[in-house]
């Protein structure tokens, strides 16, 4: 199957891997990179240091093209002068403003690679494009973590109509079906999280393989309850603890500030401008500014989040997922998703050109 996103990024399947912060891994991305699609590793959560050390262990296990997806904001300067120094052949950015965004597709596009950009709302996507981004990533509705309010049905054919470059469909896309909807809709093909991280290859907790395996569609609820803006988590014990009391965790904030300070062995001012940065912030649902209950839950769901997919408890911690998990139903390998879903898509289009006759 050939398409603009095919040609763009000189992959064999119009088919990507969604940035996703812990889940996806060096392994992970390179799986999907010799399956013949576009590995993503999500590096937000990487110091320096150990962001060039998951970019060179990415090159040492595929020479496919891949990308490194980054959640522009506080912090990630760094990351992305690694980024460009390491050549990365696509960087997937989300939120930032443009002041920001502006000199990094520039100095991405000077030494070759691409830009994808990830957007939720028309105004973001022409933002994005204007700006330089080779492609944009849409995100429904229906998708794990942040989104807008409308979903795939209406969105992707609202952006794919509104920009040039070629879109690809992002929430909700697990199989064959959704890629040759994405497509009808506009797209030039799909980026799966949580289809592909419920792989043989995702290196992740079995318990967490079970919740993925057991989720219907019904199963996720999304709420600005768990970092301040609308993010989608399955619903379970901690999730429901954070929708019933926690609109003001102040105690928790507390002790999640004093988490990130020893970790990141920062002063008390340090913390306290980092979390006034973070408030800074494009919420980015509608694009305003976090208030500071919103930044008080960003630090506390930063914990519950890693809690759930690094240390892979899935009752005390919030495990960000998709609508989708209602579809999965087996953990097969990475080259397996991807050959069926083309397989399937490739069915699905000769049956309906069939139905012309
Ligand atoms: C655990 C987890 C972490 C995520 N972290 C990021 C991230 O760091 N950057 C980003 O742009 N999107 C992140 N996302 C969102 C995905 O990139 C993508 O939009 C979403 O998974 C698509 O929906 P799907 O899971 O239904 O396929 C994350 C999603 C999950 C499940």
């Amino acid at each position: 199957m050939k398409t603009r996103m095919t040609e763009l990024f000189g992959i064999e399947h119009p088919i990507m891997l969604s940035g996703m912060n812990w889940l996806t891994t060096p392994k992970l991305a390179a799986a999907v990179s010799n399956a013949g699609g576009l590995g993503v590793l999500a590096g937000s959560h990487y110091d320096k240091d150990g962001i060039r050390e998951a970019i060179r262990e990415l090159r040492e296990l595929t020479d496919k093209p891949f990308g490194i997806n980054l959640v522009l904001g506080v912090g990630t300067r760094e990351l992305i002068s690694v980024v460009i120094e390491e050549k990365v052949p696509v960087l997937n950015y989300a939120l930032g403003r443009p002041p920001q965004i502006a000199p990094v597709i520039e100095a991405v596009h000077e030494y070759g690679g691409k830009v994808i950009g990830t957007t939720a709302f028309v105004r973001h996507a022409l933002r994005s494009e204007q700006l330089g981004s080779d492609a944009v990533i849409i995100t429904g509705y229906e998708a794990a973590s942040h989104s807008g309010n409308v979903g795939a049905l209406v969105l992707v054919p609202s952006i794919s109509s509104a920009v040039k470059v070629p879109c690809i469909g992002a929430g909700g896309y697990t199989d064959g079906k959704g890629l040759v909807a994405a497509l009808a809709l506009g797209a030039e093909g799909i980026a799966m999280g949580t289809r592909l991280a419920a792989t043989q290859e995702a290196e992740v907790a079995d318990a967490i393989r079970e919740v993925w395996l057991k989720a219907t569609i019904e199963d996720t609820v999304i709420d600005p309850a768990f970092d301040g803006i609308n993010c989608r988590v399955i619903r379970n014990k901690a999730a429901q603890d954070l929708l019933e009391k926690n609109r003001w965790p102040i105690i928790d904030a507390i002790q999640a500030g004093l988490h990130m300070k020893k970790a990141l062995n920062l002063s008390y001012p340090e913390v306290i401008r980092t979390a006034r940065a973070i408030k800074g912030q494009e919420s980015g649902v509608g694009g305003g500014k976090r208030s500071w209950a919103s930044t008080m839950r960003f630090a506390v769901g930063s914990r519950l989040f890693a809690k759930a997919t690094t240390d892979g408890d899935p009752v005390n911690g919030i495990l960000m997922c998709g609508q989708g998990a209602g579809h999965i139903e087996d953990i097969p390998t990475v080259a397996e998703v991807i050959q069926r879903t083309i397989a399937e898509a490739e069915d699905i289009i000769r049956a309906a050109s069939a139905k012309l006759a």
